[in-house]
């Protein structure tokens, strides 16, 4: 039976899923080691507020859990030594460099934890994949673990994370379903018990699936490949409905009730975001064309494709909209999360939306109700498309949504938070500069309610 638990990485994946199990586990002790000594010392944060990942429900059993069997720190050798289990929830960027650059994933951190745990460990482990891998990389690092080891056993499972970020509380307590992948050999099979043993304290069995590695870590990357699709698709037909007369919103509405297709992930938007959708299938494609299966790769990389076109023609519509131009206009945005009810911005779609705005020249003044002009700033530069000064000067960070719109030419919707609803629109117009334009990514806002104000609305697909 596992006694102690060690998860490599302190992140959106590791921080969360770490927490739940040391709610739902008591008896297990489990420690959260990064080597951000920031991020630990903010996870440790004696008001849980400050914790430095946002997810409605999190602080809670952070605070019930932390002290008592979940622990974070930045002593990694020390918690790999102690542990029975070991996950992986490191970051797997996708390559900037060398062979697969801007497609492939970054391996290095996984290796890296590889050859620390084969080189820490004294008793056997079993060592849990929970970052998103390529296909076969339970191979690699068992061949690390077992050339550079100390003749310690390792075990390899694949246990992908599913969970959504801004619900990854409550998709942690209720799974859909729990993946678990290992070796077909009875110490794969005992080790695969030993990760279902944990789950079933809160996952009844049924939900529990059992696979080969390879499955399991295929599954990873089909499932948030269709889930991206959809995405596409639907943003795909947004730009038809625009030109046709037909409204998106309706469409979604009519397809989703057919029970094959399903009403989930089917609203239309500025462009899908986050750590994994365009990293995963980037990953999928690189996959693919090493097999020489292009026709395979093609049909993925569509859906990126689709989604670069979806983020570039929301600030296309902006700058042919405001008479062709923005420059020295001041357009605020609202939102600059990769979706609401989280504070992470990889691959937030406000990155591309704005860096294109600056580059015609837009003043841009940003409300997030969780996202810190830091970070701001950081995903602007890490574009690289302008000097950091040039970013600075181009953008100001609002602590209330009614500076941040005050004196705009237009508003854009970012992010579909719940409180951009319930502004006082009517106090917003009064400071804005005539006609008062304001852009829905999202589809969030009351269409009617807002033209009567006076404000001239368009959002995606309609
Ligand atoms: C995704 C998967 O859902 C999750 O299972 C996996 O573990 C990690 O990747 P996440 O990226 O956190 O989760 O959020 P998700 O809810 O999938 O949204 C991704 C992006 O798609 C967001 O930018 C969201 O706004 C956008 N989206 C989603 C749409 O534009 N329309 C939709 O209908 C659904
Ligand atoms: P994810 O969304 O996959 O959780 P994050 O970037 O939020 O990704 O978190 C990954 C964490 O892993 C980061 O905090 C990073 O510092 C940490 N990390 C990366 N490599 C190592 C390592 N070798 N040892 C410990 N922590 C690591």
């Amino acid at each position: 039976m596992i006694k102690s638990i060690c998860c490599i990485g302190a992140g959106y994946v590791g921080g969360p899923t770490m927490a739940v199990i040391a709610q739902k586990c008591p008896h297990i002790k489990v420690t959260v080691v990064d080597l951000n000594e920031k991020r630990i010392a903010a996870w440790n944060d004696a008001d849980t507020n400050n914790i430095p990942v946002y997810e409605p429900g999190l602080d809670v059993i952070v605070a019930e859990a932390r002290g008592r069997n979940l622990f974070f720190s930045t002593e990694v050798d020390k918690a790999i030594e102690e542990a029975d289990m070991i996950f992986i929830s490191v970051n797997t960027p996708t390559k900037t460099y060398g062979v697969g650059k801007g497609m492939a994933a970054d391996l290095k951190y996984i290796e890296l934890c590889a050859r620390q745990i084969a080189r820490v460990a004294k008793t056997d482990k079993i060592v849990v994949e929970k970052s998103t891998l390529p296909v076969r990389t339970a191979s690699a690092i068992k061949d690390i673990l077992d050339h550079t080891g100390n003749g310690v056993q390792f075990q390899i499972l694949s246990n992908p994370e599913f969970l959504a970020e801004g619900t990854a509380v409550s998709d942690l307590l209720s799974p859909d379903r729990v993946l678990i992948g290992g070796d077909t050999t009875p110490e794969g099979q005992k080790a695969i018990q030993a990760l279902v043993d944990i789950y079933a304290n809160w996952v009844s069995k049924d939900r529990i699936l059992t696979t080969n590695v390879w499955s399991s870590e295929l599954s990873k990357l089909t499932a948030n490949a269709f889930l991206a699709q959809r995405v596409s698709s639907i943003n795909a037909m947004s730009e038809l409905c625009e030109k046709t007369g037909a409204d998106v919103n309706e469409v979604a509405r009519a397809i989703g009730m057919d029970s094959r297709i399903g009403p989930k992930f089917l609203k239309s938007s500025v462009g899908f975001g986050g750590s994994c959708f365009q990293k995963d299938i980037l990953n999928l494609v690189y996959i693919a064309k090493t097999y020489g299966l292009n026709e395979v790769a093609d049909y993925w990389e569509q859906v990126i494709i689709m989604n670069d076109h979806q983020k570039r023609r929301f600030a296309k519509n902006i700058i042919s909209t405001l008479y062709n131009t923005v420059s020295g206009k001041k357009i605020a945005f609202l939102g600059w999360a990769f979706k609401k009810d989280t504070n992470d911005t990889r691959e937030s779609a406000a990155i591309y939306v704005a860096d294109d705005l600056l580059s015609e020249q837009a003043i841009i003044s940003v409300y997030d109700p969780k996202v810190k002009e830091e970070q701001i700033l950081l995903d602007l530069n890490y574009l690289e498309t302008r000097s950091e000064s040039d970013n600075k000067n181009g953008i100001t960070v609002g602590d209330n949504p009614y500076g941040a719109c005050k004196d705009a030419h237009a508003i854009a919707v970012l992010t579909e938070w719940d409180e951009f609803k319930n502004y006082d629109w009517k106090k917003i117009y009064d400071n804005m500069l005539k006609p008062a334009f304001v852009f829905d990514g999202r589809n969030l806002l009351d269409r009617k309610e807002l033209e009567k104000i006076g404000f001239v609305y368009q959002s995606i697909g309609s």
